[in-house]
Order: structure tokens, then C-alpha cells, then sequence
């Protein structure tokens, strides 16, 4: 065999439709060994003979190279400067318009309703209503079911306030749920990032979102990729709208050049020239 890991690409994609050749390859080695200590295949060349003989593994290692871990307020420096610096600046843009956003890879649904969570708590603290419309898209079907369900373990909800979680969520069977409230104003649909015949999910008719977060999703792929997404999302941006990343993802942003962080160490983004 002349080189294991180009065939089994060329064999998953001919036979899947899935390009594994746009997953980073540190990412990608390490999900094919866990597959492979998983399948008890010594080497790629016998992983590739099981996955032809095995049809259900291939499913497996889709599944693997999907993860869909996420946690309300995960990086909770963000959300304070979010809450503290960014909110107030796009309502007070806005005056009275409604507020656009879209949780770009939102896994379960904790960070659009996170967002939710802070707007709400903005308004509360203005005595008045703020208008806005949160769109959150992911390509696990999986993750968008439990997305929409809203229910929670005590551990995602973790770095929630104790006002939070009584404001916000339904404590029935060691389960918090989101209030009605919340879901409300959330619209999950399934969209893949990497479909270059659309700029924005449909479902939000045009783009021009105040707010996109694509957090902890650029790490999956190969800088091309990452920089196609990066394109997809400033387009989708309106005039002098913000870009949050995950921590780790920073530098990738900083290497795509067009936009500008809008504090120092954070993972806030404006186009250049905003
Ligand atoms: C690790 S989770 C991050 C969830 C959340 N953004 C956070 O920071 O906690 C990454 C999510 O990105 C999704 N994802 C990966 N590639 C994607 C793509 N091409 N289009 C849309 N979603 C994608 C995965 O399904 C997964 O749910």
C-alpha cells in the first residue's frame, strides 16, 4: 500500500462523501489512533482493511471526529466582557432594531442560550425589553436535538450564577431545563460551514448578525479551512459587528489578517477598518 492515510481519505470520501483531508492533521492522527486502539488494528493499513470489511466503523470515526462538548459561560472571561463592554455597545447601536446573532457550531445549544442568558439579564437591568434573535447551527443532528430539548446536567450549567439558574432554568430530576423564555428566542437548524453554495443559514434569510460566535470549532481543521470559514463569517457580519472565538483559537484569527481583536488577550474580533 503506498500511503495508508491518503487511501483511507480517498476511501472514505468516495465511499462517505467526507473529506477528511480539511481536519487538521494533528487532530486527525489522534482521532485515527483512538480508533485504532478502539478496533484493536495494529496499524492505518489494518484500520483500512477493517473499515472496508466493518461498514458500521466508518460511522464510528465520523462520530469521533465530531465532538460536541460545550458548557454554558465555557470561557467565562469572554462572556464578562461580553456582558460588560460589547452588549451595551450593540444595544445602544441598535436603538430598538432587533439584535442579530448566530452561534456558529453551537453543539447542545449552552452557548446561543448563554447569549440568551446575557441579554435577558441586560434587559432586566434597563427595566425594558431588548429585541434580538439568536440563530444556532451545527452539523450534528444529535447535538441539535439535544439543543432544542434545552436540558442540562448540573456540571454544564456549572459556571452559571445561583440568580441564573433560579431566573432561568427548570430543576426537575437533577436535569435543568431552559425556560420557555429562553428557547423562545433561539432558532437551531442544521448547517455545515464548510457548504460553499450558501454565505449564512437560510433560516436566518439575510446574514448581517451583530454577533458570531464560532467557538471551539477552527481547531478541527487545516488553516485553508479554517481561513474559508473565517471568509464565511466576516461576510456574514454587519457593518462594525463582532467575531468571538474560542481561547485557543485566537492566533488563528490574528493569522487570517482582516480582522483586529478589540482588546488586548481577547477573543473579540472587528472586521479592519470598523
Ligand atoms: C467542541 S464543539 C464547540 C461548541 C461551542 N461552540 C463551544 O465553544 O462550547 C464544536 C462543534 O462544532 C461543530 N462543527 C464542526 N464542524 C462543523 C461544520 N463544518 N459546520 C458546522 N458545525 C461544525 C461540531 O458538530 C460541534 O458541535
Amino acid at each position: 500500500m503506498e500511503n495508508p492515510l491518503v487511501e483511507l481519505i480517498a476511501e472514505v470520501k468516495r465511499s462517505y462523501g467526507k473529506d477528511l483531508s480539511l481536519y487538521d492533521s494533528i487532530f486527525l492522527t489522534g482521532v485515527l489512533k483512538n480508533r485504532r486502539i478502539a478496533t484493536g488494528t495494529g496499524n492505518l493499513e489494518d484500520y483500512l482493511r477493517y473499515i472496508n470489511e466493518h461498514s458500521e466503523e466508518a460511522n464510528l470515526l465520523l462520530q469521533a471526529l465530531t465532538i460536541t462538548y460545550s458548557q454554558f459561560f465555557r470561557d467565562p472571561f469572554t462572556y464578562s466582557f461580553l456582558q460588560q463592554s460589547i452588549i451595551p455597545i450593540l444595544v445602544n447601536r441598535k436603538q430598538g432594531g432587533e439584535l442579530r446573532i448566530w452561534s456558529a457550531g453551537c453543539a447542545g445549544g449552552q452557548e446561543a442560550y448563554s447569549l440568551a442568558v446575557l441579554i435577558e439579564d441586560a434587559a432586566a437591568l434597563a427595566g425594558q425589553p431588548i429585541r434580538y434573535r439568536i440563530f444556532a447551527t451545527d452539523i450534528s443532528p444529535s447535538a441539535l436535538t439535544q439543543a432544542r430539548l434545552g436540558s442540562y446536567t448540573e456540571e454544564a450549567v456549572g459556571n452559571c450564577t445561583v440568580r441564573q439558574i433560579r431566573d432561568y432554568f427548570i430543576k426537575t430530576n437533577g436535569m435543568y431545563t431552559v425556560v420557555p423564555l429562553l428557547r423562545q428566542q433561539v432558532d437551531f437548524s442544521n448547517y455545515d460551514l464548510l457548504d460553499s453554495t450558501s454565505a449564512h443559514p437560510s433560516q436566518s434569510i439575510y446574514g448581517d448578525f451583530d454577533l458570531v460566535f464560532c467557538s471551539n470549532l477552527l481547531f478541527y481543521y487545516q488553516p485553508e479551512t479554517r481561513f474559508a470559514i473565517l471568509r464565511k463569517l466576516t461576510k456574514a457580519l454587519s457593518r462594525a459587528g463582532y467575531l468571538v472565538t474560542g481561547e485557543t483559537e485566537r492566533g488563528f484569527v490574528q493569522d487570517f489578517n482582516k480582522l483586529r481583536m478589540v482588546a488586548p488577550l481577547s477573543t473579540v474580533f472587528q472586521m479592519n477598518g470598523t
